[in-house]
């Protein structure tokens, strides 16, 4: 009986040994700042209401903010390093170069989390992934809400080649902007409905320049309108809305890939109109918007998911610019 009862106690402790570490490690949680912070997450979504109050576009700048995160080197504010004698990190590479933005508002973000809690509490990274979130919501409405997971800490280094190697520019062909997104583990569904991202914001006249005097399968007044602002030379910070209701987040996108009518060269590659795989995905989240809410919000997890430190990896920075 006893050594019935000291196996039972072993094969249990086995199972306690084997499980336990593998369901506490490499993981983000939604409830992760409960306890040691919970008016992180109220806070962050204050801040970027009133900066999405002041200048509509926030939400969109904010937004790629994480996507561009994420694809270098996992999602661990990386973006967000200024260059330093020690090192030159992703904010001059080729799809940043003035072109992202935002920062002071996560500067105001962290700071205001770090007043209510212990600074050095809420990473960075989170910071970017909840501020996705909340921008997405605030310019989509309700439907759009997803939970985050929480739980990322800041890298300690970075490089612009990290940058320029793992971010698709807007001249890439649909087998590239899908080997991209398969490079990052994510699969076509993910880039049809992440991309849905372009439903806000705005993209400078170097970014579809190409497009618009070269591109054949391209409504041709829509061309002719966009040419007016972004001459065939010159005007290169110039922009045009990504589409038509670009403070609005909704699948008014999607509509304009049906009719020719996407901004960059990449979104037009999403429907091409012979009824492949992306067609279909595109039309049909064209007029199910409810589909798209939550499709969008479970490939943003996914997305979210990609590479985070965890533990005591890296460290949660004092000031997202530089490393502590
Ligand atoms: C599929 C591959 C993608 C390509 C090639 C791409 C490319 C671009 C380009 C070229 C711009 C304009 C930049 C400029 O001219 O300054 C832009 C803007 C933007 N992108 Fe993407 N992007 C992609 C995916 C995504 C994803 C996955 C998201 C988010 C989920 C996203 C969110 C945005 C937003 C919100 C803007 C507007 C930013 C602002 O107004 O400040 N993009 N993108
Ligand atoms: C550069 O690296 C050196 C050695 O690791 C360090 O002492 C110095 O503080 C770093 N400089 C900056 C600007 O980060
Ligand atoms: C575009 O704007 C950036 C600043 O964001 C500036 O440095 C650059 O010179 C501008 N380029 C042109 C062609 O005006
Ligand atoms: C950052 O540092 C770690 C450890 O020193 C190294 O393994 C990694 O390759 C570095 N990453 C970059 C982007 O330099
Ligand atoms: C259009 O294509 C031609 C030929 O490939 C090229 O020389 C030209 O630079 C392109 N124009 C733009 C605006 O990209
Ligand atoms: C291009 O767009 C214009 C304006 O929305 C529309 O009137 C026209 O029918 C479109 N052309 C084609 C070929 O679809
Ligand atoms: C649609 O066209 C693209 C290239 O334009 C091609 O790669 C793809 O195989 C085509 N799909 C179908 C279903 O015809």
């Amino acid at each position: 009986m006893a050594a019935l009862q000291s196996f039972l106690v072993c094969l249990i402790f086995a199972f306690a040994v084997i499980l336990i570490p593998t369901s506490t490690s490499a993981k983000l949680s939604a409830d992760f700042y409960h306890k040691v912070c919970p008016k992180a997450l109220p806070i962050i979504r204050a801040v970027v209401k009133r900066a999405i109050i002041r200048e509509r576009r926030m939400g969109a700048s904010l937004l790629r903010l994480h996507f561009h995160d994420c694809f270098v080197n996992g999602c661990d504010g990386s973006v967000l390093l200024d260059d330093t004698a020690n090192f030159t990190g992703e904010k001059t590479a080729f799809p940043n170069l003035n072109s992202i933005r935002g920062f002071d508002v996560v500067d105001e973000i962290k700071a205001t989390v770090d007043k209510y809690c212990k600074p050095g509490v809420v990473s960075c990274a989170d910071i970017l992934a909840v501020a996705a979130r909340d921008s997405v919501q605030i310019l989509g409405g309700r439907s759009f809400y997803y939970k985050v997971l929480l739980g990322r800490r800041d890298a300690r280094n970075t490089t612009k080649n990290d940058a320029n190697i793992n971010l698709p520019p807007p001249f890439f062909s649909f087998a590239q902007l899908l080997s991209n997104f398969q490079s990052h583990g994510l699969d076509l569904k993910d880039l049809v409905v992440l991309s849905g991202g372009h439903s806000i914001g705005l993209a400078r006249c170097s970014s579809f320049r190409a497009r618009i005097y070269n591109d054949t399968n391209i409504n041709q007044s829509f061309a002719a309108s966009l040419k007016q602002g972004c001459p065939a030379n010159g005007g290169d910070n110039n922009t045009a809305p990504l589409d038509s209701t670009p403070a609005k987040f909704d699948t008014v996108y999607y509509k304009a890939l049906l009719n020719s009518k996407g901004l960059l060269h990449s979104d037009q590659e999403l429907f091409k109109g012979n009824g492949s795989y992306s067609d279909k995905l595109v039309r049909y989240y064209s007029y199910h918007s409810g589909h798209f809410a939550k499709d969008f919000g479970t490939s943003m997890i996914k997305m979210g998911n990609m590479k985070p430190l965890i533990g005591k990896a890296g460290e949660v920075r004092l000031n997202c610019r530089k490393i502590n």
